[in-house]
């Protein structure tokens, strides 16, 4: 038996109508300013992760405390075990259970379930699919929540959204500068995917800098060339780091993997090894308009950001964490309808 339709997921920000994601910035915006009363007493979030995590995990668990409810966290490595994705396929494999059985099961404890995948990390055009994720969507019979896939991160880009809007005001027409930055353990294009076109919406204009070889995935950025048109807004794409950063109001640096090289660590590593001076300094920060920083986190210090930018009075990096907690519980509320 297949989901409700009823039911809201949120896979990607795009699931979010504008009126959804507008409900949802103003009431993370609200809840930051009054404390809320509890409204998820007696209910329970499932936290399942397949790979590590410091702050979703956290916030997360903390905005279901501190709305009255109770989350479970379950994390592959030590509480359960391999799950299978595809449809139909016979489990003679590694995964004892199917996420159909495990989801179904689960919406039969829990009122929403967060999820973050693992990443196969052989093939993109594989993990682009975000079957693991989808799965979850399709079978569970409660909200599903991505707390990061292969290609998107809705939760960071929902925070990201309110610490421009608390740093900037109105986001229409300011510019955002997406900047790639060199890390030995880069991670997926997710947080950046879904921060462009979080940020389009928004109003904004969009320039991504990267070396080469670095570019993103080509389906989402055909999304977000299309909504960059439909706006009226810029969106550019450069290997030229002083350009991008030129009157930009907010640079966000991140590293992630080229999409060229995955699967493949040597190639991966050698193509890393050319980028070492992809960095966001001070000099950067200075071509902007009294620019904003801005980084997800983990941040590998004094390698991608010098300490000075990182502690600067121009760094949003800890509001950004900060807001993980206010918008997952402005989410959690419009989800469970709280
Ligand atoms: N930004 C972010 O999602 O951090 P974690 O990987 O620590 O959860």
């Amino acid at each position: 038996m297949s989901a409700p339709n009823s039911i809201q997921h949120l896979v990607s920000l795009q699931d979010f109508s504008d009126a959804a994601l507008s409900e949802v910035l103003n009431l993370s915006s609200n809840i930051k300013r009054v404390s809320v009363a509890p409204s998820l007493t007696g209910r329970c979030a499932g936290l399942l992760f397949f790979r590590g995590s410091l702050r979703t995990r956290s916030s997360f668990e903390a905005a279901v405390h501190q709305l009255g409810g109770h989350s479970i966290n379950l994390n592959a490595a030590t509480d359960f075990w391999e799950l299978e994705a595809r449809t139909g396929s016979i489990m003679d494999g590694r995964a004892p259970e199917h996420i159909k059985d495990a989801a179904a099961v689960l919406s039969r404890y829990m009122d929403v379930l967060a999820i973050r995948p693992a990443l196969a990390g052989t093939s993109w055009t594989e993990d682009r699919r975000d079957e693991d994720i989808r799965a979850w969507s399709e079978y569970a019979r409660v909200p599903v929540i991505n707390m990061e896939s292969a290609l998107w991160h809705p939760l960071q880009a929902l925070a990201d959204l309110m610490t421009m809007r608390e740093s900037l005001g109105n986001l229409e027409s300011k510019q955002l500068t997406v900047c790639w930055t060199h890390s030995p353990t880069s991670a997926s294009p997710a947080v950046v995917h879904s921060l462009i076109l979080a940020a389009l919406r928004q109003g904004m204009n969009v320039r991504v800098s990267h070396p080469a070889g670095y570019e993103l995935d080509e389906e989402v950025m055909s999304v977000a060339s299309d909504l960059a048109v439909s706006k009226g807004r810029e969106l550019e794409t450069t290997q030229d780091r002083k350009q991008a950063a030129e009157g930009a109001h907010v640079i966000y640096a991140r590293s992630w993997s080229s999409i060229s090289d995955y699967g493949n660590p040597t190639l991966a590593a050698s193509r890393r090894s050319r980028t070492v001076d992809w960095t966001v300094d001070e000099e950067l920060l200075s071509l902007g308009s009294q620019t904003r920083f801005m980084h997800a986190m983990p941040v590998r210090r004094n390698l991608e950001v010098p300490d000075s930018v990182l502690d600067g009075d121009r760094s949003l990096i800890y509001e950004q964490a900060e807001n993980r907690l206010h918008s997952q519980k402005a989410l959690l509320m419009h989800l469970l309808g709280s």
